[in-house]
């Protein structure tokens, strides 16, 4: 290979990995960064602040209960608790979080929403989910019915919603590719934003009466986290 053509190949893979540090969390620079809020006990700065490494504990590592069904009495019928570096300390700087999503049966939704920083790896422990992403425009809906052990993978910042069609409870765990992956719940964003969206850009943007608008921005929309 000529010189020419290796320094191309070795800037490609360069731009390669730094496209990829910069789309996730920043790699660690050492092995623990147990996140504090309060600079007193903090020693290296990589994201957070870090406990200093002689103070930390395997509680910052852990956490108890995720086996405990979750109350999913809410309008969506779902519920999500998600396991991030605010309840995990030491997840800090690794980039992974993990979440359980309980079902309601007869239609528990967990609705339509995006990760901006993160992908999802989701492992169905109980019942029957359909799930499904949309891609960027245009938009393809990519779906399948998920049972007990099926695993289905959301990835980074698209639009993507998991449903019980089941006449069971339906509980799944998620992987996510963040220690903050981050949740835009598209219905909520739009049309329970605060302050509320310009009716008129929403009138246009939808095609829609805006009297329609207009219940929809009146509506209470939950948020199931
Ligand atoms: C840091 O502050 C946030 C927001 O106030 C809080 O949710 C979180 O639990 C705190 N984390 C630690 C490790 O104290
Ligand atoms: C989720 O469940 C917990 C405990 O079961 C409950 O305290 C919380 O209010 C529920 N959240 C939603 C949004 O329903
Ligand atoms: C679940 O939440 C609903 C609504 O907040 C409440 O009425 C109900 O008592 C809760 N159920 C349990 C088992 O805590």
């Amino acid at each position: 290979m000529g010189v020419a053509n290796f320094l191309l190949v070795a800037f490609v893979f360069l731009a390669l990995a730094f496209s990829f540090a910069d789309a996730f969390d920043p790699a660690p620079l050492q092995d623990i960064c147990v996140a504090i809020n309060d600079t007193k006990f903090g020693v290296f700065v990589n994201g957070k602040f870090c406990r200093d490494p002689v103070l930390v504990t395997a509680d910052d590592f852990s956490f108890s209960g995720l086996n405990i069904p979750r109350n999913t009495t809410n309008q969506v019928g779902s519920n999500v608790t998600l396991l991030n570096v605010d309840k995990i300390p030491g997840l800090n700087t690794l980039g992974i979080s993990l979440a359980r999503i309980d079902f309601a049966p007869y239609g528990g939704l967990n609705p339509p929403h995006t990760h901006p920083r993160a992908t999802e790896i989701l492992v169905v422990l109980e019942g029957t989910l359909y799930v499904g992403f949309v891609t960027s425009n245009p938009n393809r809906l990519i779906t399948k019915v998920l049972n007990a052990g099926d695993v289905f993978v959301f990835p980074i910042g698209l639009i993507h919603f998991q449903f019980n069609i089941g006449n069971t409870n339906a509980v799944a765990f998620a992987a996510l590719s963040s220690q903050n992956p981050g949740v835009i719940t598209i219905a909520n964003a739009i049309f329970g934003s605060n302050p509320p969206i310009n009716p008129d850009v929403l009138v246009k943007a939808f095609q829609v009466d805006k009297n329609v608008v207009n219940y929809l921005q009146k509506q209470f929309w939950v948020n199931n986290h």
